[in-house]
C-alpha cells in the first residue's frame, strides 16, 4: 500500500483501542495515514497514541488551532484515496446516512470524492435495530463498503454479533479494496453509454416509442463514473442527474445515431443499453393529424441500427450490446453479438417478472465474443451494472 493515503476515523466505541493496531499496520504497510478522531473517541484512547503511529498530527476539533497541521475537512476529503471509519458506531453511521456534518469527521466524509469504507461495532441489539439496519441499507445504496462485524464476545458481556474484526482483516481487505480498484479501474477511458427509449414522432403531438425508462443506462453511467471513467451519457430520457456524468439528451433513434458517431472516434468503449425504435414513420406530418377517418395507416420505415454501424467503424473500441427478447433468449442474443461485431451482449428476457423495462431490478446473461456465457440472479439495476461495468475492466485489461 506504498503511497496511499488513507484518512483513517475513530469513532467513540470501546473498540477504537483496536485502531491504534489498524493505524499501526497501514503505516507499516507503506501508507500515508492522517487520523481523525471524533470527541468521544478520545475518551478511549488518546490523540498522542495515533500521532506517535502516524508521524501526522491527529485532527479532532472543527475549529481547534492544529499546530503542524495545515489541513482543512477540505483538503482532507480530497487528500484521500479511502477513508477508513473504525470503529464505526451506530450513532455515526446515523449521522453519515442522513448527511449531518457537525464535526469534523463527519464533515469530511460529506465533502469526499474518496471511496468511504465502513467497519460498525458495536452491541447486537444495537446493530440489529431496525434503525442502523436501515442506515446501513443506505450508505451501501450510495456506494459506501461496509466491512462485516464479527461475531464473538462483546464489551457488554454478550456474545453475539457486532465486533470489530481483528485488525488484521481489517487491513486486508483495505488491501484488497486497492488490488481491485487497480485491476478494475477505468481512468483515462471514454466510455459511451445510451439510455432509454427513443421517441419517433408522428405529428407535433403523438410518437411512437416504448416502455424504456432509462434506468438500465443511467446506472451503467453511475457505475463507470464510480470507476473512474470519463462518461458520456446520451439518453432518450430524463432521470436526475448523475454527478461527473456528461450528459447528452436525445429524443429520435437518428438523433441518438449522431450524437453517438460524433464521440465514436474518440471512444475506448460503448454500452448501448438504449431500446432504439426499430421503425419511424416516413411522412412526419407537420400538423396534428385529424381523427376524422375510422382508420389511419402510418407507413413505416426502418430506422438505422447504430450498433450494428458501430460494428462496423470498429477500430479498438469495446462495443456492449444489450439484447431484449421475449422467447430463445440466448440463441438470439448470440445472433446480435455476432451480427453487431460485439464483444459483449447482455441479454435479458424482459417478459420475465422483475426484469426489463422500468423495473428497479434485471436478470441478466452475459455472452462474450468467445461463447461464455454467465448467468445472473435478479439483482438491482445498480448491481448489475457493477457486474458488467467489471467485466468491461477486465475485457480493456486482458487487451492490454
Ligand atoms: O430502460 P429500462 O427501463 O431500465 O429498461 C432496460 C432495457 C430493457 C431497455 C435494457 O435492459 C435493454 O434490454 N436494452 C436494449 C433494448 C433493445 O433495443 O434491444 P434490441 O434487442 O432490440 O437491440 C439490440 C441492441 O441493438 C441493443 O443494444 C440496442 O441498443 C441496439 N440497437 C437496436 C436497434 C437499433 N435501431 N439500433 C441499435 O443500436
Amino acid at each position: 500500500m506504498k503511497g496511499k493515503k488513507i484518512v483513517l476515523g475513530i469513532t467513540g466505541g470501546i473498540a477504537a483501542y483496536k485502531s491504534a493496531e489498524i493505524a499501526s499496520r497501514l503505516k507499516k504497510s507503506g501508507a500515508d495515514v492522517r487520523v481523525v478522531m471524533t470527541r468521544h473517541a478520545t475518551e478511549f484512547i488518546s490523540p498522542r497514541t495515533f500521532q506517535e503511529i502516524t508521524k501526522n498530527p491527529v485532527a479532532v476539533e472543527m475549529f481547534a488551532d492544529v499546530v503542524n497541521f495545515d489541513e482543512s475537512h477540505i483538503s482532507l476529503a480530497n487528500f484521500a484515496d479511502v477513508i477508513l471509519i473504525a470503529p464505526a458506531t451506530a450513532n455515526f453511521l446515523a449521522k453519515m446516512a442522513h448527511g449531518i456534518a457537525d464535526d469534523l469527521l463527519t464533515t469530511t466524509i460529506l465533502a469526499t470524492p474518496a471511496q468511504v469504507i465502513v467497519s460498525p461495532a458495536m452491541n447486537t441489539v444495537m446493530l440489529e435495530n431496525p434503525a442502523t439496519q436501515d442506515n446501513l441499507k443506505i450508505l451501501k445504496s450510495r456506494g459506501i463498503k461496509i466491512i462485516e462485524p464479527a461475531t464473538g464476545k462483546l464489551a457488554c458481556g454478550t456474545v453475539g454479533k457486532g465486533r470489530l474484526p481483528e485488525p488484521a482483516e481489517i487491513c486486508a481487505y483495505i488491501e484488497k479494496f486497492f488490488d481491485d480498484d487497480k485491476n478494475l479501474n477505468l481512468r483515462g477511458k471514454k466510455i459511451l453509454v445510451t439510455a432509454g427509449g427513443t421517441v419517433e414522432p408522428i405529428d407535433p403531438v403523438r410518437y411512437i416509442g416504448n416502455r424504456s425508462s432509462g434506468k438500465m443506462g443511467f446506472e451503467l453511467a453511475a457505475a463507470s463514473r464510480r470507476h473512474g471513467a470519463d462518461v458520456i451519457l446520451i439518453s432518450a430520457k430524463d432521470l436526475p442527474v448523475i454527478d461527473g456524468v456528461q450528459f447528452v439528451k436525445v429524443e429520435s433513434a437518428e438523433e441518438m445515431r449522431v450524437a453517438v458517431l460524433s464521440e465514436y472516434d474518440t471512444a475506448d468503449a460503448v454500452i448501448m443499453s438504449a431500446a432504439v425504435s426499430d421503425y419511424r414513420v416516413k411522412n412526419f406530418s407537420a400538423q396534428k393529424i385529424k381523427k376524422d377517418a375510422d382508420t389511419l395507416t402510418l407507413e413505416l420505415v426502418k430506422n438505422p441500427d447504430i450498433l450494428k454501424e458501430l460494428g462496423r467503424l470498429k477500430k479498438s473500441q469495446v462495443l456492449i450490446g444489450f439484447a431484449a427478447e421475449t422467447e430463445n433468449l440466448l440463441e438470439y442474443a448470440r445472433k446480435k453479438l455476432d451480427e453487431k461485431n460485439l464483444d459483449m451482449i447482455v441479454a435479458n428476457d424482459v417478459t420475465a417478472e422483475g426484469a426489463g423495462f422500468s423495473v428497479d431490478t434485471n436478470i441478466a446473461s452475459l455472452i462474450y465474443r468467445g461463447g461464455t456465457v454467465e448467468n445472473f440472479p435478479k439483482m438491482s439495476k445498480r448491481d448489475l451494472a457493477e457486474k458488467i461495468v467489471e467485466r468491461l475492466a477486465k475485457i480493456f485489461q486482458s487487451g492490454e
